[in-house]
């Protein structure tokens, strides 16, 4: 099939890429507020990863027991090891209950308690009373939380007029000479038709890039387009050295056993049966968060305590729990363990490892979702008609590790947020900005290039090959030479990217090409991770190097003196710059820096 070359040009006051939470909280803002909005989306906007997001929605309700904003946000700060921007945390947990009760109305079917309010779960880091023991903030529709938020959200867009452009693929984003965001370059799927959706304001809310590890609980469709895009149109990548190992994917199959299995209950047990997570974290158990968990796990495992007839897997135990509680409050787990494990977890435990789940970094940007670039004397510079949310973006409240359900309350909150931005931007003066002349070049030419190239290299080659490496060289511990290594390593894989060939060329589908096009957006990602991290010399949250002194002086690793401060990765020369963390939050006292223990 070949791809027609002439390009159409269609316009939108905005353009949001993107379906999944992110992209359809943004568009609710924009629709209602009477803006011609088109959302694109690489697959039909309920089946966008949000759909995978099992355990609940982080808000401070207090339905089931005393709860406060800003122990929410005591948590999170500490949750992120400090790297956290703290005005942002604010926002985000301060808004927590207000974007809680819009799904509320948009008709979100929460699972209730007995006096009808939100039914709400303990999750990992969220305590009550500045760390003092587990709170329940975690609202749920039973384990499917991210299935019922999409849907509620997607209705709510189609009563609003928002425009699908269903199995659509965003290529490129266009600035003008000026710098300023006039819209994307785009690729319909089924007729491989290039488009330009030319806008005043361009919302990126394309997710995460999971699919840069071999071990994920991401969809197949999480292949970072939204950073490759950022990066390729000069913008800075924000602490991407920090990925979240999800403690309890399942064994083999890195499918997602949510965290709400611990909040009801549930215990890790190594080979020899022991409560392992009472020596890691005594006050918080298996509830500590996610990074410390992980990493018991895999000193259980490398310790020769893992289960099975390798050792490499230790065990996820319900067995105790009531079996009306978990076909009420966990029916998907179960499911998915009878499907993916064999193993029906009424009766036995769930054989689970740590699985690369969620990108904390992301594109730059601030609480209110405008995106933001270093300018000359390193102040914050906003990019004109940009605006990210979600996964793909950095407003950075999840710092150095996130805590589990901040993920859904990141991007209701920020993808309102966002959404307002670009409303009020729009407010001022009509006019399109002019399009640059060779808007549709990049685009054009990359297709071009995947489509005549002969001796190249398989788009299922390269992807393994940034697998493999990532997964050797960036895991859950890391190593210094390791990381080393890694860097030549990438950049020599980056060049098999740059070589990409559709081999059976008598089956040219568009999905081939949009495999090989996502595959130059994983190997961006795939390049910061790596040189962002091997260029960070400390410990901190979900990044643990062996060469970090743990000393009194820096506890853990963590070097604040050298190190509180972000990432920020250039594309352009592989550079790393960096920012200061934001430490003052909008109204209340910073959360003090102290050593982070559960
Ligand atoms: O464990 C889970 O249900 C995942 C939630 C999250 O990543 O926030």
């Amino acid at each position: 099939m070949s791809v027609p070359m002439n390009v159409s040009i269609l316009k939108f006051d905005a353009v949001v890429v993107g379906a999944g939470g992110a992209g359809l909280r943004s568009a609710i803002q924009l629709s209602e507020a009477g803006l011609k909005t088109a959302v694109l989306s690489k697959v039909f906007p309920t089946r966008s990863h949000t759909v995978a997001a099992q355990g609940g929605v982080a808000a401070s309700l207090g339905n089931s027991e005393e709860d406060h904003w800003r122990w929410h946000m005591y948590d999170t700060v500490k949750g992120s090891d400090w790297l956290g921007d703290q005005d942002s945390i604010e926002y985000m947990c301060r808004k927590a209950v207000e974007v809680v009760v819009d799904l509320e109305h948009y008709g979100m079917p929460f699972d209730r308690v007995d006096n009808g309010k939100i039914y709400q779960r303990n999750f990992g880091g969220h305590m009550s009373n500045f760390g003092e023991k587990p709170v329940r903030r975690a609202c749920a529709a039973a384990d499917r939380t991210g299935h019922a938020m999409l849907h509620a959200m997607y209705q709510r867009n189609v009563k609003a007029n928002t425009q699908f452009f269903v199995e659509w693929m965003a290529l490129d984003l266009i600035r003008d000479p000026e710098g300023v965001v006039v819209g994307v370059s785009a690729m319909e799927m089924e007729t491989g038709q290039i488009a330009i959706f030319h806008a005043r304001a361009v919302i990126f809310a394309t997710g995460g890039a999971g699919r840069i590890f071999a071990s994920s609980t991401n969809a197949f469709i999480n292949t970072g387009d939204g950073l490759g895009m950022a990066a390729r149109a000069g913008i800075p990548l924000e602490d991407m050295e920090f990925w979240q190992f999800h403690p309890t994917g399942v064994a083999g199959a890195g499918v997602l056993i949510t965290e709400g299995v611990r909040g009801e209950g549930g215990i890790l047990r190594n080979a020899d049966n022991e409560h392992f997570m009472e020596r890691y974290a005594p006050n918080a158990k298996d509830l500590a968060s996610r990074d410390v968990v992980s990493r018991a796990m895999t000193t259980e495992i490398k310790e020769g305590r893992g289960c099975g007839p390798n050792r490499d897997y230790v065990l996820l135990d319900i067995t105790h729990l009531d079996p009306e509680t978990i076909m009420k409050r966990l029916p998907g787990i179960r499911e998915i363990s009878i499907q993916f494990a064999g193993v029906d977890p009424i009766k036995a435990p769930i054989p689970v490892v740590p699985t690369a789940h969620y990108q904390m970094g992301g594109i730059p940007t601030s609480y209110d979702g405008r995106v933001v670039a270093l300018g000359a004397d390193g102040e914050n510079v906003v990019v004109p008609g940009f605006y990210a949310a979600g996964e793909c973006a950095c407003a950075s409240v999840h710092g150095a590790n996130r805590l589990g359900t901040n993920s859904l309350l990141d991007l209701l909150v920020f993808g309102k947020s966002a959404g307002d931005s670009a409303v009020e931007d729009l407010k001022v003066g009509k006019a399109h900005r002019e399009l640059p002349k060779d808007a549709a070049d990049r685009a054009r030419s990359r297709i071009e290039a995947i489509d005549q190239r002969q001796g190249g290299v398989s788009v299922h080659e390269a992807r393994q090959a940034i697998a493999c490496a990532m997964q050797d060289h960036a895991g859950v511990f890391r190593f210094a030479d390791l990381l080393q290594k890694g860097v030549t390593r990438i950049l020599e894989v980056e060049k098999m990217t740059q070589n990409l060939e559709i081999k059976d060329k008598s089956l040219v589908w568009n999905t081939a090409r949009v495999e090989a096009l996502e595959t130059e957006n994983l190997i961006e990602v795939a390049k910061a991770t790596m040189i962002s991290a091997e260029a960070r010399k400390e410990s901190r949250g979900a990044h643990m190097r062996d060469d970090a002194p743990n000393t009194p002086e820096f506890p853990n690793g963590r070097n604040d003196k050298a190190w509180l401060k972000h990432s920020l990765w250039h594309r352009e020369g592989n550079r790393v710059a960096y920012k200061p963390v934001r430490l003052q939050p909008l109204t209340v006292e910073t959360v003090a820096l102290k050593t982070r223990s559960y």
